[in-house]
């Protein structure tokens, strides 16, 4: 207990020294998603992240996430200087999309508009129209629709058939998936809800098709916070990684909050929906790279500009 405390105070003093803040996403450890708002920084999803990062006055940006989160700001911001507390922290969807392969995938669709999620890497976004972020995804490409576009979608494969089903869109996906989300199981999560017939069901999109349906709100995960802050319920299932539940429930102090089930026997699966790599992220990573400056992301300068054109598109899309 004392150690955490005296990480907290050095990355305190470090942050104010070196001019630096926190950026952390609602899935890693409550200790950083505190510690980044009481600090003056933010915990968000990464859409907001993003946005934030672009904006904020620091010259250095400390991101508690996965690394597209951290290549995403420094997209951004070629000028600031970007920190992860672990640089292997990587995400299924993004290993799962190599920049030769989904060139290729475009090079044979040609006709189409490219949507890259945005958990890819920066060569994937150098290929992309448009970025999209769980939060924005359904708008985006219903109003692409709507403009006549056929859409190329990458890479999570759960989350763009959701969005087919939504839009009525004219879509081809890549066969990418969340191995956290994937593994949630509707057979399981019916007899949860039978167990608790008065929850409401809070399901991320990344999730697979059976699952979305036994939803009553889809979203990202700060749909997810705001649907548990206004549905008229006090007792909810929650289908996404379970550092989520730290901001569900210091949120919503009244309210019961259950995770759901992942495998066959959720009971010895307690922890099964806990993102691997969000979870390198710790405060002692944060307050060694504030100290040593290591841990700095670096994207190739020459694909930097053309990376973060459907950025921006994507940031004044939500303006
Ligand atoms: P959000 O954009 O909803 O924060 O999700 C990011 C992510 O990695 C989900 O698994
Ligand atoms: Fe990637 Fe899934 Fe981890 Fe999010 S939870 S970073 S989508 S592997």
């Amino acid at each position: 207990k004392d150690e955490r405390a005296a990480l907290k105070d050095k990355i305190r003093r470090l942050l104010k020294e070196k001019n630096a803040v926190m950026v952390s996403h609602y899935y890693v450890h409550p200790d950083l998603q505190d510690l980044a708002e009481e600090t003056g920084g933010i915990v968000s999803d990464s859409l907001e992240m993003a946005r934030f990062g672009r904006d904020h006055s620091a010259q250095t940006l400390v991101v508690s996430g996965v690394r597209f989160m951290g290549e995403t700001a420094k997209i951004l911001s070629p000028e600031k200087t970007i920190l992860m507390p672990d640089l292997d922290a990587t995400c299924s969807l993004d290993l799962g999309c190599p920049i030769e392969e989904f060139s290729a995938f475009c090079d044979a669709h040609p006709d189409r508009t490219v949507v890259v999620y945005a958990n890819t890497s920066a060569a994937v976004k150098a290929r992309a129209d448009w970025l999209v972020t769980s939060s924005c995804a359904l708008d985006i490409v219903r109003a692409l629709k709507d403009q006549g576009h056929k859409i190329l979608w990458a890479p999570d494969r759960h989350l763009g058939d959701y969005i087919r089903r939504e839009t009525g869109a004219d879509m081809v996906f890549w066969n990418g998936a969340c191995i956290v989300h994937d593994e949630f199981k509707a057979f399981e999560l019916e007899s949860l809800k039978k167990d608790h017939p008065n929850a409401k069901v809070l399901v991320h999109p990344e999730s697979p098709a059976d699952v979305i349906a036994l939803a009553d709100a889809v979203g990202s995960t700060s749909a997810i916070l705001k649907a548990a802050q206004t549905l008229d319920a006090r007792e909810f299932i929650v289908a996404t990684d379970n550092g989520m539940m730290h901001k569900l429930r210091t949120l919503n102090p009244g309210k019961v909050f259950y995770e759901a089930p992942t495998a066959g026997n959720s009971a010895t699966c307690k922890s099964c929906a806990h993102c691997p790599w969000m979870a390198m992220n710790g405060l002692a990573g944060v307050a060694q790279v504030l100290e040593t400056g290591g841990n700095a992301i670096h994207v190739d300068p020459a694909i930097i500009p053309r990376a973060r054109l459907p950025i921006d598109r994507m940031l004044a899309f939500t303006a």
